[in-house]
């Protein structure tokens, strides 16, 4: 999309201007090494249609195929977990579907580059997938979803080869901490009823919300098995 803004409309009712490249790359410059490190998670509220998010990609990509581009096998699992790190929320229906259209169009033209023909369709379908429950339609200040339910985002983790464990999270939990803990001893001032239990997790020496739904493990091309 060519410009930073689609109708005075938009901007008046939405605050809808788009960052422009030279921005985007000096913000990202500034947590440079997340930003190449293939599974550092980022979040784009009010995402629009990515322009962040597009930028992140590339650069975790082009990582990708230097380390991976003779071994495709190896690109393709890299490249999802790459995908699978990125999360974007926005208010508005045809900016989320521009965004996963152009982050999807990112993850096929940057592969065919890279390993060419070895390409498969089951990667770019579970690519697709991903993108469907990462970049979500919602409102980031509320935290809800377009029906109005508490927006619910997916941690994708490579476990053991081409394995991936699937848990899901509320964004209120996840933004939240500090008061969901103090929920867990019980706040009778608190009017929140959808707080999840917290539990202290070693490997991070952090407390981390409780996951609200946990799936199966599944190969990554069939991330799509459990809907
Ligand atoms: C200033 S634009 C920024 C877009 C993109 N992040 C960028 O930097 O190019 C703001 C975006 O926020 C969205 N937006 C406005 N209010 C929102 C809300 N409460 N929750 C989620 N998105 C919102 C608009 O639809 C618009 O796409």
């Amino acid at each position: 999309m060519a410009g930073q803004v689609k109708s005075k409309q938009r901007v008046a009712d939405h605050g809808e201007v788009f960052t422009n490249p030279r921005e985007v790359n000096a913000m990202l410059d500034m947590v440079k090494q997340e930003t190449e490190r293939i599974d550092s998670r980022f979040l784009e509220p009010a995402c629009g249609n990515g322009n962040f998010l597009a930028e992140v990609l590339r650069r975790k990509l082009a990582v990708v195929a230097g380390m991976y581009r003779t071994s495709p096998y190896e690109y393709m699992r890299n490249a999802f977990v790459a995908t699978a790190s990125l999360y974007g929320v926005d208010l508005l229906p045809d900016n989320v579907e521009e965004c996963r259209e152009r982050l999807y169009d990112i993850v096929e033209n940057e592969a065919k580059s890279a390993i060419k023909k070895h390409i498969e369709q089951r990667f770019l379908n579970a690519v697709r997938f991903v993108l469907e429950k990462n970049i979500l339609c919602g409102d980031a200040l509320t935290l809800k979803d377009a029906n109005g339910n508490p927006i619910r985002f997916a941690e994708w983790s490579i476990v053991t080869g081409d394995k991936v464990k699937r848990r899901d999270y509320l964004l209120s939990e996840l933004l939240e901490g500090s008061d969901s803990q103090q929920s867990l001893f019980g706040d009778p001032f608190s009017d929140r009823n959808d707080a999840v239990e917290w539990e202290f997790d070693e490997e991070i020496q952090a407390f981390v919300p409780s996951a609200v739904e946990e799936y199966p493990l599944v190969n990554y091309w069939e991330v799509q098995r459990h809907g």
